[in-house]
């Protein structure tokens, strides 16, 4: 993954407005960084708070966009594997499972050697799959973090940035990430939007183009922000998360991260440098493989 520059915000402020994650360079960023940063992250350490971290990759057959998705062959290998694959490379994970609704799914990930916990069907999202899939676990985990399957070219890199944003940020419940908006996106309701505050939480996401210009139009100097599937949970936080009663700007927008924050909870949010490519219709599939043949990708 290619790694972000430091906006100047950052490195003049220091460690509170530090958001920007340099993906592989983060645990030099910190030890390179003022004491403070370092003594802060030994503290993190000591108290062994949010140590023990495990990746779920909800999976489901039933879509009504793309039947058996994750089973896509994606230059001949199955979407989920290569998913799975990508987010065993990263190193903060102790555990890495596939939580799926589907025997089928099941069977294919136990042949590339995945672990696999089978959730209800009635599982509404991701996040009730992810709890569902932790408390059949019954073991303690302090992070879960949510791995979207259809992101099968996520880099490693982004998955511990997300942890290690969750593991420094102690008042947050809810790690993401974003990325830089292509201006021909910035209208795309499909695309969801991302404003943050100096310190990298997150103030709001959106639909709609935030901020909005006062002009109307799409400010092609403005530095737009990118929401990217990837989220890390406290595990705590998680299990009474998909309890929460819906709120209004969540039913508004049709964003379930909003949750979290119309109930006043802190969302850390790191930048990353990421093209997204996720797989959301067979259409995808081509355009996945031709970027991967022009990338050298196998
Ligand atoms: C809106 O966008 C324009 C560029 O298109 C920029 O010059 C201006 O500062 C932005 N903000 C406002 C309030 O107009
Ligand atoms: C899952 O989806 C349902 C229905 O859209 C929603 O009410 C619920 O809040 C979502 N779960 C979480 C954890 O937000």
């Amino acid at each position: 993954m290619a790694i972000c520059a430091p906006s100047s915000d950052s490195s003049s402020a220091g460690s509170k407005s530090g958001w920007i994650v340099h993906g592989l360079l983060l645990g030099a960023a910190i030890a390179a960084a003022a004491g403070a940063h370092v003594a802060l992250g030994l503290r993190w350490f000591s108290r062994k708070s949010r140590s023990k971290v495990i990746g779920i990759i909800p999976a489901r057959f039933a879509s009504s966009r793309f039947e058996g998705k994750p089973l896509v062959p994606i230059l001949g290998k199955p979407m989920i594997q290569r998913t799975w694959e990508r987010t065993k490379l990263a190193s903060t994970l102790d555990h890495v499972v596939v939580a799926t609704d589907d025997e089928r799914i099941a069977e294919c990930c136990r042949g590339f050697g995945a672990d696999v916990i089978m959730t209800a069907e009635s599982c509404r999202n991701g996040t009730e799959r992810c709890n569902e899939a932790l408390k059949k676990l019954g073991k303690n985990y302090d992070i879960v973090v949510n791995i979207q399957g259809d992101e099968p070219l996520i880099e490693p890199e982004i998955i511990d940035g997300v942890v290690k944003a969750l593991q420094g940020a102690p008042d947050a419940v809810f790690s993401t990430a974003v990325t830089s908006l292509k201006p021909e996106d910035a209208l795309d309701p499909n695309r969801v939007k991302c404003i943050v505050n100096h310190h990298g939480y997150a103030i709001y996401f959106s639909r709609g183009l935030i901020p909005f210009n006062k002009s109307g139009k799409v400010n092609p100097h403005f530095p737009y922000l990118l929401h990217l599937g990837i989220q890390s949970y406290d595990s705590k936080f998680l299990s009474i998360y998909p309890e929460l009663p819906p709120t209004p700007l969540q039913l508004e927008e049709d964003l379930e991260q909003l949750k979290v924050l119309e109930n006043g909870y802190k969302m850390k949010v790191i930048k990353v440098d990421h093209d997204a490519h996720g797989v959301d219709t067979p259409e995808d599939v081509e355009r996945i493989e031709s970027l991967m043949r022009e990338r050298n990708i196998s």
